[in-house]
């Protein structure tokens, strides 16, 4: 390790740690002056985006292309952004969409994720899509990149630098400003009643507490790691924005630890995944969305009658969780729960990774930034 390394690293032994606590320190910044007390309650301020309403309330459809840990913001993003305002979202794995044909034009808004700004997949996708007429809106940490230099219209991320290969701190940014987005079109275009805009703003500003009180989580994970660590393979499960969520938390397992972790959607387990499952294989299930925590626990009796070992992520005040899974750990409620229900996850790969012994910081075969294709 070179001396400068050290010095940055601070007390800590791995820059990611660093990054997992500066993540409350960093959605202040990336939150705190795009919220605006208003009349009516408090509203959402993109204006550095440039991008006019008049245009917005054309728009016909909006992709969201990105990669890794960037395409699983761009999944929260769908959901936030076709949830307050009625606008069709797909989203794609950057890789994919710039060799299909997606059906784009004047009328398409492309969201653009990047932490870098200069993934080669994401660059190109941007560049194809500009070329048949869409408009580009870049989310980027790093400044002066590529990508947002190229884009249109472009709203900064303020993670600032994220060393560790393993995204943490700047995945966190990117779904506030999934939030940050999906609340200001709706407020451009009038899609939800005021007050609703208020709550979406209110919950922003309140997140970096909210996830500050979620670092409290990173004893109990840490104790489930030596556990964990002697498996080799282990499953993520989640419905709704809890999917999302549970893609994050394997890729981060997967990439530190070298243990084989795929994630499914709930309801899909029954159609295959279910053969797989046998005494003692972990499942971690993300269960923070209340409207299907019935289907969740039955999706979870399902697996726990065949013998997996599970660990459970939910809300506070959800107590029925604990009597079902074998540990269960809670997070604070916010209409924001992607923001904190990722925390518990990562500190388990960290804390995993740190009983493996791996090389943290740099993974095997990966890179911070994927330049070339
Ligand atoms: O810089 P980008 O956000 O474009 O990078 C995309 C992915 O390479 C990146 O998120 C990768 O998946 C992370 N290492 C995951 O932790």
């Amino acid at each position: 390790m070179k001396l400068d390394d050290k010095a940055l690293k601070e007390k800590y032994d791995h820059f990611m740690l660093k990054e997992i606590l500066e993540q409350p320190a960093v959605l202040r910044d990336t939150i705190d002056d795009r919220i605006r007390p208003g009349v009516g309650g408090k509203s959402i301020d993109l204006g550095e985006m440039n991008l006019d309403a008049e245009w917005l309330a054309q728009v016909h459809n909006i992709y969201i292309a990105a990669c890794g840990t960037s395409y699983h913001a761009g999944l929260v993003g769908k959901y936030a952004i076709e949830g307050l305002t009625g606008i069709h979202v797909e989203v794609d794995l950057a890789s994919e969409f710039r060799y299909r044909n997606p059906l784009l034009g004047d009328k398409t808004l492309v969201v653009v994720i990047s932490q870098s700004g200069e993934t080669a997949d994401t660059l190109e996708a941007m560049r194809m899509a500009k070329e048949k007429g869409a408009r580009i809106l870049a989310v980027v940490n790093v400044e002066d990149s590529t990508i947002p230099q190229e884009a249109h219209h472009v709203l900064y991320t303020r993670a600032g630098v994220e060393v560790a290969v393993a995204s943490t701190k700047a995945y966190v940014t990117q779904l506030a400003a999934m939030y940050l987005i999906a609340g200001y079109f709706a407020q451009q275009l009038n899609t939800i009643p005021r007050g609703e805009i208020d709550a979406i703003a209110s919950a922003l500003k309140e997140i970096p507490e909210k996830t500050e009180e979620a670092m409290g989580l990173s004893w109990s994970m840490r104790g489930l790691a030596p556990s964990l660590a002697s498996k080799s393979s282990c499953f993520y499960t989640g419905r709704c924005l809890d999917y999302p969520v549970a893609m994050e938390g394997s890729l981060k397992l997967k990439e530190i630890t070298y243990i084989h972790a795929t994630p499914y959607a709930a309801g899909e387990l029954k159609h295959g995944t279910l053969a797989l499952i046998e005494e003692g294989v972990p499942v971690v299930a993300v269960a923070t969305q209340e409207h299907v925590y019935d289907r969740m626990y039955g999706n979870l009796q399902e697996l726990i009658d065949r013998g997996a070992y599970t660990i459970g992520v939910t809300c506070e005040g959800n107590n029925a969780l604990g009597e079902i899974v074998d540990r269960a750990v809670h997070v604070p409620k916010t209409l924001l729960s992607p923001i904190v229900s990722v925390i518990p996850l990562q500190f388990l790969a960290y804390y995993t990774a740190v009983e493996k012994g791996t090389n943290i910081d740099k993974p095997r075969n990966l890179t911070k930034s994927v330049r070339h294709e």
